[in-house]
């Protein structure tokens, strides 16, 4: 029996291309000639943040020159240099919306997941499913997979919120419903308190990262942090988004690391700068800031405030999948 062994087989070039040519109308492609897999995740998107004091007078603008009846949600998308019109990250939108007092913003739902995390505002609700939701600065509010979800502002000032959804990825999974509710605004259960699913305050949030910064629990990539978890399962927030909120103390570094998964960043209060990978994003109070998967990242307080940075990823899906990893930049 002969040695087995990689074969060498010459054929010219016209062979060859008149090969491809015929696959090509057979619809068929030969993997040696395409693009093949890359030693490590390489995104398309870039490190970039967006500024708050840009943001907010363009979604001012838009409540100015656009309804609640003609936007069906009145949202900025905010749109990675290298991902044009499409989203800040790969799979996850991070967006800025508004909603002006009086204004309600009508009932629907879909099949991407979406979170809210509130920026400026003196009120004003999300109904999900029938619970009335408050939403005060800090807050987090949920609204999972084929929830039905309306706002409202009825307070006297102008509602301004980030909003985080899946949808790059359940446009990708072509797996996305989406569905309009036969009345406006939903009926309201009797007001609950507190649902311990759909809404997280920022003044439990903040008590908990300053009883954990007493009790020395830190880590040296993020400071103090805290995951926002399922209280059910005790896991992530929502099966294909992860919550974070984290605390730098004024003039912390922390070291860099890298994930295999995509986050995007809102700076609640604070002022400071990451970098990401070759970049060096400045931030302060309300800026949001993307960091690409595979992407070395390391934060800087350098305000004379703690920082309280809110931080959302798809990891739960990477690690649903087994394609999750992650890595310290060597010191
Ligand atoms: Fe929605």
């Amino acid at each position: 029996m002969s040695t087995l062994k990689i074969s060498s087989i010459q054929a010219s070039e016209a062979d060859l291309q008149a090969y491809y040519a015929e696959l090509r109308s057979q619809h068929v492609t030969p993997l040696w000639i395409g693009g093949g897999m890359t030693a490590e995740p390489r995104s398309k998107a870039v490190p970039y943040v967006w500024h708050w004091r840009d943001l907010r007078p363009q979604a001012m603008r838009a409540a100015q020159l656009v309804g609640t009846e003609q936007a069906e949600r009145r949202v900025l998308r905010l749109t990675n240099p290298e991902l044009p019109g499409v989203s800040a990250s790969n799979t996850l939108v991070a967006n800025i919306q508004i909603v002006m007092p009086g204004e309600i913003a009508r009932a629907h739902r879909h099949s991407g997941s979406a979170l809210r995390f509130i920026i400026e505002g003196g009120g004003g609700y999300t109904v999900v499913n029938g619970d009335r939701i408050p939403m005060h600065p800090g807050d987090l509010v949920l609204t999972p997979n084929w929830t039905w979800h309306d706002h409202a502002n009825d307070t006297g000032q102008p509602m301004i919120w980030l909003d985080g959804l899946d949808t790059p990825l359940v446009r990708m999974l072509e797996a996305g419903f989406y569905e309009e509710h036969e009345k406006e605004l939903q009926e309201q259960s009797p007001v609950r308190r507190y649902s311990p699913m759909w809404h997280y305050p920022m003044s439990q949030a903040r008590a908990a990262l300053e009883r954990l910064a007493r009790e020395g629990e830190r880590s040296p990539f993020d400071g103090v942090i805290l995951e926002y978890t399922n209280p059910v399962t005790g896991g992530p927030t929502m099966p294909t988004i992860a919550c974070y909120i984290q605390m730098l103390r004024p003039g912390e570094h922390t070291r860099a690391r890298r994930r295999v998964c995509c986050t995007n960043y809102h700076v609640v209060e604070g002022s400071g700068y990451s970098i990401v990978g070759d970049h060096k994003l400045e931030w302060e109070d309300k800026d949001v800031f993307t960091v690409p998967t595979w992407t070395f990242h390391e934060h800087v307080n350098t305000g004379a405030r703690p920082a309280f940075l809110f931080s959302f990823s798809d990891s739960p899906v990477m690690k649903a999948l087994d394609l999750y990893r992650e890595e310290a930049k060597p010191a």
